[in-house]
């Protein structure tokens, strides 16, 4: 009887693993992203399109209390990153450093747990979450989503070139309001323009 009950217990626990969920592919929210390795801590509004493989990212950063500001557009299709000091208005352009990092479950993620964030059994203060982990390129990923829409949560990165980065998620918006966000900046085409016209040396 105990040897059923267990085997029972196995079947059901196997038949309940879940596979990787959709994450939905366009959002916006607000993100506090902490880098550990390089001591330092950003707040971020982000546009995020995982269909198109680009980001926006308006950013506040502290660095030992020295506070700047940063308007980011990553279109990792195109090979271009944009990056705006808000105070200065200089635009850099570069090429991608980085591959793409997926913000909701990664495709080939495995599951890791279920569980509940808040007061269990108290109406509206808690909220169920899926955690899933895989290795993408050079970075072993962890990330907590909501369940059963697959809302990101929580990415937890680790990787040797980057350390460990911690991202928390907020007020997340399905959908993206204004897909302008992907244009690049004024300031960030004149720079690039700049940039072409340079002679070849
Ligand atoms: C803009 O930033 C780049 C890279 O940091 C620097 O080389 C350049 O001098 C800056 N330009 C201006 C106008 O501040
Ligand atoms: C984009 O450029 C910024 C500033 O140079 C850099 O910190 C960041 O890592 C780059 N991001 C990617 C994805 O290449
Ligand atoms: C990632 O790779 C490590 C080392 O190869 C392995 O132990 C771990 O199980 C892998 N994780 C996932 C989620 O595939």
């Amino acid at each position: 009887m105990k040897l059923l009950i267990f085997v029972c217990l196995v079947v059901s626990a196997n038949a309940q693993a879940p596979k990787p969920c959709n994450s939905p592919p366009q959002w916006e929210s607000r993100e506090l992203r902490t880098d550990y390795e390089q001591k330092y801590q950003e707040y971020r509004r982000i546009s995020y399109d995982e269909t198109n493989k680009r980001e926006r990212q308006i950013a506040e950063v502290d660095i030992g209390g020295d506070k700047a500001s940063y308007d980011r557009l990553i279109l990792y299709n195109e090979n271009k990153n944009y990056t705006l000091n808000l105070k200065t208005r200089n635009c850099t352009v570069t090429t991608i450093n980085r591959p793409f990092h997926y913000r909701g479950v990664h495709p080939n993620a495995r599951f890791d747990g279920f569980f509940e964030l808040g007061a269990i059994g108290v109406p509206g203060e808690f909220v169920a979450v899926q955690a899933f982990s895989a290795n993408e390129t050079n970075d072993f990923y962890t990330g907590l989503v909501t369940y059963p829409s697959c809302y990101p949560v929580q990415n937890l990165h680790f990787s040797k070139t980057y350390g460990f980065e911690h991202s928390d998620y907020f007020d997340l918006h399905i959908g993206i309001t204004d897909l302008n966000v992907f244009v690049p900046p004024s300031e960030c085409s004149k720079a690039e323009q700049r940039q072409k016209i340079l002679p070849v040396v």
